[in-house]
């Protein structure tokens, strides 16, 4: 047994449409006007499911797992060198520059906390109000500066070179920018902004969460500083994320959690106290047992996306997302959310509302009566749907009502996001659901439950 003969044999195909094999593929779901259908996951953005691949290789895996950097016996070792691996093939997946660290974390929000416990003293951020809240709120601490959402993405490099411009005093800083939009699916000029930054004197963290599951990210030609993404959105949802980048600032701070495994050496003190000897490596980061199941799933899904090869997979989404904004553009009561405007280069994530419609009402119907999952509300990224929708911090409809009247500003929105699993027929079912709802109505009575729309019975 070793490294190279645990992966899975690798014999999936992608099925006639193209879809790459994912879990839950078969699931059927009840609908509540009788019979079952496949169950359409339409939300990606949020949580995709696991590759087969992915699955099959951490089932391989799995009667091997044994304790990372802490066991003497066979199946430490390969635990310890699988999961070092994974690293290298994360570090690739990037394209990092030589020196960069890649620690291994429990997600996006986790890595951004990571990086803002590790700003050097007095570091300034910029962060646009357009972020999702994993990389709008780590910085509190920081002093921030929040950014007024751009309607273009020149706009965008303007607002930002002005801002770390006039920045008082002219010391270190930090520019945290999102790939891929998770409300509108637009991609946001990275490397300008990298450009950018640099130019003023301050790093780039790439948060990459939305981006990687659709585009390869390489740090080296987007220039950006640290990337940072989660497993559960791309295909190897076992509760790891990435930080990937620069070792200095990681190297400087305090490890983000005390533990074994960060520590090279303690040794009590003669006043009783007790000194540490923290790793320079990105052990620094991930004290306690490392997730080596989450990031070997993480490797393998790099592995499986690189060579299923991004272009394949950006042609096929590109034709879905196509047949999605089609289909929306021929209902007039609908209007798709946009920062960037209709010609933006964008992922498979698209927010809209229904005119008369409560957004919750019409998820609730998508689900129970087409067997759809998408997800609504405002997204984890408050500030920017309220600044697409135009409207103030309210309280969400009622279920079954129209939140807002004809005319009136939505309080939430209802998104559908796929990526590489998603057949055709999930798309097309979704775009004749939206037709037929808004043209049928609703065929079932619907009713508040804890705060969500559900079927009355
Ligand atoms: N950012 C995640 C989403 O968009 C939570 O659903």
């Amino acid at each position: 047994m070793s490294v190279s003969t645990v992966a899975a044999d690798q014999t999936v195909c992608s099925d006639s449409s193209g879809a790459l094999p994912v879990l839950g593929r078969d699931v059927t779901v009840p609908l509540v006007t009788g019979g079952e259908v496949t169950y359409a996951a339409l939300d990606y953005a949020a949580s995709a499911p696991a590759l087969q691949r992915v699955w099959d290789d951490v089932a391989a895996y799995a009667p091997y797992y044994g304790s990372v950097h802490r066991g003497a016996g066979y199946l430490s070792q390969l635990s310890t060198d699988l999961f070092e691996n994974a690293r290298r093939t994360v570090e690739e997946f990037l394209d990092c520059r030589a020196g960069d660290q890649v620690v291994f974390t429990r997600s996006t929000t986790d890595s951004l906390n990571l990086l803002a416990a590790a700003l050097p003293a007095d570091c300034q951020v910029f962060v646009f109000e357009t972020e999702h809240h994993a990389s709008l709120l780590p910085w509190r601490d920081a002093r921030v500066t929040y950014l007024n959402a751009p309607r273009t993405p020149g706009e965008a490099v303007d607002t930002l070179e002005r801002a770390l411009a006039a920045r008082d005093p002219y010391g270190p800083a930090l520019v945290c920018v999102t790939g891929a939009s998770n409300v509108t699916g637009e991609l946001w000029p990275v490397r300008e902004l990298a450009t950018a930054a640099h130019a003023h004197g301050a790093r780039i963290v790439l948060d990459a969460a939305q981006l990687a599951p659709h585009h390869p990210v390489s740090v080296q030609d987007l220039d950006v500083d640290w990337v940072a993404f989660s497993g559960h959105k791309l295909y190897a949802p076992f509760g790891s994320g990435v930080l990937a980048g620069r070792s200095d600032w990681l190297r400087e701070a305090e490890p983000y959690l005390a533990g074994g495994g960060a520590s090279r050496r303690v040794t009590r003190r003669e006043d009783g106290g007790v000194d540490v000897e923290w790793h320079d490596s990105a052990a620094r980061h991930e004290a306690g047992s490392p997730n080596v199941i989450g990031a070997y799933a993480i490797a393998s899904a790099c592995k499986a996306l690189t060579e299923e090869g991004f272009d394949r997979l950006i042609a096929r989404e590109q034709h879905l997302i196509r047949t999605v904004r089609a289909g929306l553009a021929e209902v007039p009561e609908v209007r798709v959310l946009s920062l960037f405007g209709d010609d933006a280069p964008r992922v498979g994530v698209i927010s809209f509302v229904v005119e008369g419609w409560n957004s919750s009402h019409f998820a609730a119907a998508l689900s129970a009566e087409y067997g759809i999952g998408v997800r609504d509300g405002l997204f984890c990224a408050h500030p920017l749907v309220r600044t697409l929708l135009g409207s103030a911090p309210e309280a969400q409809g009622e279920c079954g009502a129209p939140e807002a009247a004809p005319g009136e500003k939505s309080l939430n929105a209802i998104r559908v996001s796929f990526g590489a699993g998603t057949p055709d027929e999930h798309v097309e079912r979704f775009v004749r659901a939206v037709r037929e709802l808004v043209s049928d109505g609703a065929r079932w009575q619907y009713r508040t439950e804890d705060g969500r729309c559900v079927p009355a019975v």
